[in-house]
């Protein structure tokens, strides 16, 4: 027998005390790279916890799968073409995805004449019960898709196009709760 050829080198390292089945061990320091990954992962960890079990500010899983649920339903409601029917607006209404998207909608193009709390100024008031052209989503969508030109409503169908009008149906109905004829009355 010859001796091992990759024999360690001849270095400082203390063997330790024990023997297993003949073998020792070198009492070796652990290299610097593993140190610092072991403790960059416990600073990691501590700002992990602080940011999403302490702060609150982090959204957990539950919180994340929520607005992944949301905006599905919406993707769900929003398939229809067209003009939806009034349990679909009624839904809309009620789904955080199309009622963030129709209050952007309503503060860019509506409140110039309908107001930011939508008691109206030159258009009229549209959280009262009192509706000029019926107060079901569906006439509703079909004022605000059509205008009432004569009277200074611009038709919106063709400017925004019918998925905007929907979301802004949506918004103005979540001021309402549905009437027993499916009227929108307010809240
Ligand atoms: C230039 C002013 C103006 C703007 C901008 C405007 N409206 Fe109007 N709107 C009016 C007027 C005026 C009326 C009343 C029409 C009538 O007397 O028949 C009206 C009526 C309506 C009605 C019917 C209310 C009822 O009682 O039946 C709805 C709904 C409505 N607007 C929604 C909107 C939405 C949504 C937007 C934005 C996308 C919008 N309006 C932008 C002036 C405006």
């Amino acid at each position: 027998m010859t001796a091992p050829q990759n024999k360690p080198d001849l270095h400082e390292d203390p063997i330790r005390e024990h023997t297993y089945d003949g073998i020792q061990e070198y009492d070796k320091r652990l290299p610097n790279w593993w140190l610092w990954t072991l403790y960059g992962s416990i600073i990691f960890s501590i700002g992990y916890w602080f940011y999403y079990e302490q702060s609150g500010a982090g959204p957990t899983g539950i919180e994340k799968l929520e607005s992944r649920m949301v905006e599905l339903e919406a993707a769900r409601l929003a398939a229809g073409v067209g003009k939806p029917e009034d349990s679909i607006l009624w839904e809309m209404s009620r789904n955080e995805a199309f009622l963030s998207s129709g209050r952007r909608i309503y503060e860019t193009n509506c409140v110039a004449c309908h107001g930011t709390d939508l008691r109206g100024g030159v258009g009229n008031n549209l959280i009262d019960d009192t509706w000029l052209h019926g107060g079901l989503p569906s006439q509703m969508w079909d004022v605000i898709s059509d205008g009432v030109l004569e009277k200074g409503m611009p038709g919106w169908g063709t400017l925004i196009g019918e998925r905007s009008v929907s979301a802004v149906t949506a918004y103005i109905l979540s001021y309402h709760e549905e009437g027993p004829e499916g009227q929108a009355r307010p809240r």
